[in-house]
């Protein structure tokens, strides 16, 4: 049996109901955050809040999220998650149940909090060996992609695009500049510098991307945060990308056409594997 959280309770999913007129449902008028947990350990859960924090005040939902990581912590012990080397917790706070309107609600309607808890599967080493292709797609979404804001409906068509062309990664491209992907963000190396944009309004701040950044660091590669023009990518000698629910996935074909020499990089390599070894420990 699923056990989730909504709005205190913990209990099984499909008792979970929650109203029509929550603005989540009407107006996308919401938040979320994805926080991963390895062997029963949640990873990084204060710049997830952080990130979160940033999200309620950008959004100027009134919520006190203190209490969050104990319910993470939970979600993940009631649903047997602590084996698993690798769970995610999805949390999401929308402005509550009123009738609809395009103006917040009354000052004191209870925001809405849903939580669950599932596992993620690493794929197996031989698969991502391989590598993996991707597709450049427009990137159409609002100017304030650093909110972690639940209309997802550009991100939602830019990985339908990916998987209805058979693969793994949708490149969202703007104004030239090859930002992130649908759901993770994109590292490109460049004449052996490890290239990714920086944490703008253009882009989530993943906290993968972060911890990549740092990872590159401590292996001596030299790293920049800077815009990556998709030109620039197209002639990368690597191309990956990172997240949560990505880890490190190399690109080796991009648009059909061979990134680098066509196989995975010694860079995305040495990185997954800190990755791993560093989330475990
Ligand atoms: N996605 N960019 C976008 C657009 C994202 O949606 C995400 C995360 C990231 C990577 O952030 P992080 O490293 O903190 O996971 C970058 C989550 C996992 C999701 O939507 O499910």
């Amino acid at each position: 049996m699923n056990t989730v959280y909504l709005n205190g309770e913990y209990l099984p999913k499909d008792r979970a109901t929650i109203s029509v007129d929550d603005r989540g449902f009407l107006l996308s008028d919401g938040l979320y955050e994805v926080t991963p947990a390895y062997c029963g350990r949640l990873f990084r859960i204060e710049q997830h809040m952080r990130r979160l924090q940033n999200s309620l005040d950008a959004l100027r939902i009134v919520y006190d999220p203190k209490g969050l990581p104990e319910v993470h912590s939970r979600l993940i012990a009631a649903n047997a998650l602590d084996t698993e080397d690798v769970a995610v917790v999805y949390v999401q706070i929308t402005r509550g149940v009123a009738p609809r309107t395009h103006h917040f609600p009354p000052e004191g309607t209870p925001p809405t909090v849903y939580a669950f808890a599932q596992v993620y599967h690493r794929p197996e080493s031989a698969r991502w060996e391989l590598g993996y292709e991707a597709i450049t797609v427009p990137d159409h979404r609002w100017a304030r992609v650093d909110i972690k804001a639940i209309g997802l409906l550009p991100n939602v068509l830019a990985q339908q695009a990916a998987v209805d062309a058979g693969v793994a990664d949708a490149l969202l491209v703007k104004d030239d500049v090859a930002l992130e992907g649908s759901h993770n963000n994109v590292f490109a190396v460049l004449n052996g510098v490890v290239t990714t944009h920086p944490a703008t309004q253009r882009i989530l701040h993943g906290i993968a991307r972060e911890y990549v950044m740092e990872l590159a660091r401590a292996q001596g590669l030299p790293v920049e945060e800077r815009p990556v023009l998709l030109e620039e990518m197209r002639g990368a000698e690597e191309i990956f990308f990172t997240g949560t629910t990505t880890e490190v996935r190399p690109t080796v074909r991009l648009d059909g056409e061979p990134v680098g020499d066509g196989k995975v990089g010694p860079v995305a390599k040495a990185l997954y594997e800190a990755f791993k070894v560093g989330t475990q420990a």
